[in-house]
Formats: structure tokens, sequence, C-alpha cells
């Protein structure tokens, strides 16, 4: 039997897979930009206390690098390895896609991860018994290193929305994939608001000082570092939409949630406000409005910012060739990679998917509703879940449509000619649409969206 190179699907059910993978990765990029900033911080600021013999200064950093040890270390370490578990699980395809095409370039990150790791450790507890200008040097090691792991990554999630060049469709290779106009773009946003983040979390460090001088000397450079980095970030963003492919465009103007463009905003006059009362007012910094203002940039900023990110690639989640219901949707030369969507045309899914039960291979009345479930679960699970809650219920989009028929020949029409661009193209045959329209029928309408 031919068969497609499917795995079997994770379902989360009520949240989605998707959504699993967005709220660790989420938290994930608060703790990762927040000392991949405070690596480059620390480094300007050993220098800065250097050059100007203030040796205090080192006790900020000896503070805010213990702090990130357990932040960012430890529970940045405990989320990274859960991206892997997670997008392994929910998109074993995309990821393979990722590793095959930039193995290499994983590999070189990881290195620096382990010096950027080792710096933090021996900057943190060297602080004060090393001398000076060595400690410089293990700041500066620290802050290329982290800053190198973060380049790295990069330029792999601007690859998920698309390969740098079209060329590398044909010719493959690693650089064609990772360097485009968005990986810079891309970058150079991340970079600034990074240091938004180092600042807001360097708050939390700062307030907690007794000695208030320090305190407000500290809390004034972190403000100015925050206000100018969000600032400049808000600026980047709009060049980074600039560099999007076109259907990321569409997705972007059309189908995000009426929630996103006023998120971002307040997230970034916020962030604004906040630095800039805190500039003029240095005695407003307290633990609490720190902690405050980080859960809120998690909540208002990250959150949208990643599943707005995860939703202008769609439909696919890696290259544009891996759809995110995991089938190879068009030939790759370059690598060797054939489209499935032929024998998926000729056969349908039952036939082909390697994890079907035998029972649903064949569809009859009797294994009809079963089978149009098992259809949901590995064509449309992966973006919609199938209860009420969570991540695009599919049961939202059916306008309580009873009519098997009508669903039937509405799905062929719409997902199954592939011309719903954030869509992937699920051809299905006669028997499938019915089998999937008897399914859906069944499913909770949602209230209103
Ligand atoms: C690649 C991810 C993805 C997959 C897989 C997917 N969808 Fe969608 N679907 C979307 C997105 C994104 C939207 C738009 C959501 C929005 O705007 O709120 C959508 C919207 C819809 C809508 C609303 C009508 C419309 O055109 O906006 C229907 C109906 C729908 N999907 C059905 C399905 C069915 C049935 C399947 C499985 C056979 C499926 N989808 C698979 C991503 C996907």
């Amino acid at each position: 039997m031919e068969s497609l190179g499917l795995y079997p699907t994770w379902l989360a059910p009520c949240i989605g897979s998707g959504w699993i993978v967005g709220i660790i990765a989420t938290i994930h990029v608060l703790f990762s930009h927040t000392s991949v900033g405070a690596a480059i911080f620390f480094a300007w600021l050993a220098s800065y206390a250097n050059r100007t013999g203030q040796p205090k200064y080192l006790e900020f950093i000896r503070r805010y690098g213990l702090f990130l040890l357990v932040f960012s270390y430890v529970l940045g370490s405990i989320t990274g390895p859960g991206i892997w578990y997670s997008t392994t699980v929910a998109s074993p395809r995309g990821i393979s896609a990722l590793i095959h095409n930039f193995v290499w370039m994983w590999a070189t990150e990881w290195v620096f991860f382990l010096i950027e790791v080792t710096g933090v450790y021996l900057l943190t507890y060297m602080a004060t018994k090393v001398d000076r200008a060595t400690h410089l040097r293990l700041t500066l090691i620290f802050g290329l290193a982290a800053y190198t792991t973060m380049l790295v990554i990069i330029g792999i999630l601007s690859f998920m929305l698309g390969p740098g060049k079209e060329a590398w469709f044909t010719s493959g290779g690693y650089r064609l994939g990772f360097f485009g106009a968005n990986t810079f773009a891309h970058l150079a946003m991340r970079t600034a608001f990074m240091f938004t983040m180092t600042a807001l979390v360097g708050g939390i460090v700062a307030s907690r000082f007794e000695d208030r001088d320090l305190r407000e000397d500290v809390g004034r450079k972190l403000a100015w570092l925050g206000l100018v980095a969000t600032a400049m970030g808000g600026l980047l963003f709009l060049w980074y939409l600039r560099t999007l492919p076109e259907a990321a465009q569409v997705v972007m103007a059309n189908r995000l949630p009426a929630s996103f463009g006023p998120a971002m905003l307040a997230a970034v006059v916020g962030m604004l406000a906040y630095f800039a009362t805190w500039l003029l007012r240095p005695r407003f910094l307290h633990p609490v409005g720190a902690w405050a203002a980080t859960v809120g940039i998690l909540l208002l900023g990250l959150w949208p910012e990643e599943v707005a990110r995860e939703s202008i690639r769609k439909p696919f989640v890696a290259g544009q060739y891996v759809y995110s219901n995991q089938v190879v949707a068009r030939d790759v030369p370059g690598l060797g990679i054939r489209s499935e969507m032929p024998l998926l045309e000729a056969k349908g899914f039952l036939a082909t998917h390697p994890f079907i039960p035998t029972s649903l291979r064949t569809v009859h009345d009797g294994n009809r509703l079963e089978a149009g479930r098992m259809l949901a679960l590995i064509a449309c699970s992966n973006c919609h879940t199938l209860e009420r809650t969570g991540m695009r219920p599919l049961g939202n989009y059916l306008g309580g449509n009873q009519d098997v028929a009508a669903l039937a020949g509405h799905l062929q029409a719409t997902v199954g000619t592939g011309h719903v661009l954030y869509m992937p193209r699920i051809p299905l045959n006669d028997v499938e649409a019915r089998a999937l329209a008897t399914y859906l029928v069944t499913l909770p309408a949602g209230g209103a969206r």
C-alpha cells in the first residue's frame, strides 16, 4: 500500500496542540529574550563601571545574574526542551523539516548556549572574586554567546514563515533557507524588544535594592534602555511587517483577531508610559509594579505576538511546503522531497494514512461517523479544536449547519479546492466529504464569534 508519511496525531482536547506549543513558547520567549538582552546590557554596564571606576554596578550585575539563573536559566531551560517535546508531537514533520535543513545551525546554537550558561554562572559567582578585566571579559563572552544563539534561532524561525530565498526550493542549502529579508527585520525587531524585557525584568531586581541611590541610578539606566528599545521595537515592527510574504500580509490584514492591533498598540504605549513614569519618578519603581508589568507584557504583548506569528504562516507550519496538518504540499527538488497531494487526491486520507484503524479504511453506514471524526482529527485538529474552547473551535465556523449533503459540498468547494488562503488544500472525495460532514454536524456550535 502506498502511504502518506504521516505520524499519529496528538490531540489536545479543549485547547489544541498549537496552543500548548504557543503557551510554552511564549513563556520561553520572555525568559530567553530577557537573558540575551541582559547579557548585552551587562557587558555594557561592566565596561561602564570599569571606565568610570564605579564597582557598585557590578553588584547589580551579580544580583541580576543570580535572578536570571532561576528566572531564565532554570525556567527557560525547562520550557526550551518543552518546545522540542511539544512540537515533536504536535508537528513531527514541521520539526523534521527544520532539523533536516538546519542541523548544523542548531548544533552551533547549542554550543553557544552552553557557553552562555557557563558564562552566567561564572560572572555571577566570580563577580567579586576575579579582577575587573577578567570579569569584563566574561561579560563580553556571555553577551556575544547569548546573542549568537538568538541569531541562529531567528534564522530558523524566519524559515518557518518561508525560505529566505525562493531559489532554496530548487537548490536547497541552508544559506538560501536561512537568510532572507524577513530574517534581518525579524532579528532587528526582536533585538529591540529583548531590551524592553531586560529593562522590565531588571526593574524587578533593581526595585529590591536597599541602597536608594543605587536603586534609582540603576533604575534610570533601565528606564532609558526600556524607552529607547520599545520605541525602536515599535518602528522595527513596521519594517518586519513589510518583509512578510504576501499570503502572510493578507492573513494579517483579514484573519487576526480584532484584538490583535489594539493589544500590540496597548503593549507598546503601556510600556513607554511605564518607563517614562519610572524615569521621571524613580521612587515609583516597586517590586509589585515591576512584576505586574512583566506579567502584563507576557499576556498583552508576547502571547498575541506569538499567536499571530503562528497564524500568518498558515496554511503551512514550515518552509511553505509542510502544511500544518503535516501533509507535504509541494515538490522541493532541492531536498529531494515530493508533494503528497497527488496521492491524497487519488486515494484520500483514510486509505493512505499509516495510523488509521483497519476498520475505518472503508466507509460504510456503520462507521461513517467514526471515520468522519478520524478525518477531522488528522486533517483539521492541528488548527481547530473539536470542542467549544481553545484554538479556532471548528464548531464555531459551521454556523449550526445540520444539512450533511450541503456541508459536504461546502467543504469540497472550500478546503477541498485550496482556494481558502489560510487553510491547506484538503482534497475530499465524495465519501470522505460525506463522512467528515456527518461528524461535523454533531459538533457543539460555540457562542458568537
Ligand atoms: C493550517 C491550519 C488549518 C487547517 C489544517 C484547517 N483549517 Fe480551517 N481555518 C484555518 C484558519 C486560520 C481559519 C480562519 C480562522 C479565523 O479567521 O478565525 C479557518 C477557518 C475555517 C472555517 C471558516 C470558514 C472560512 O473560510 O473562514 C471553516 C468552515 C474551516 N476552517 C473548516 C476546516 C475543516 C473542516 C478543516 C479540516 C478538514 C480545516 N478547517 C482545517 C486554519 C486551518
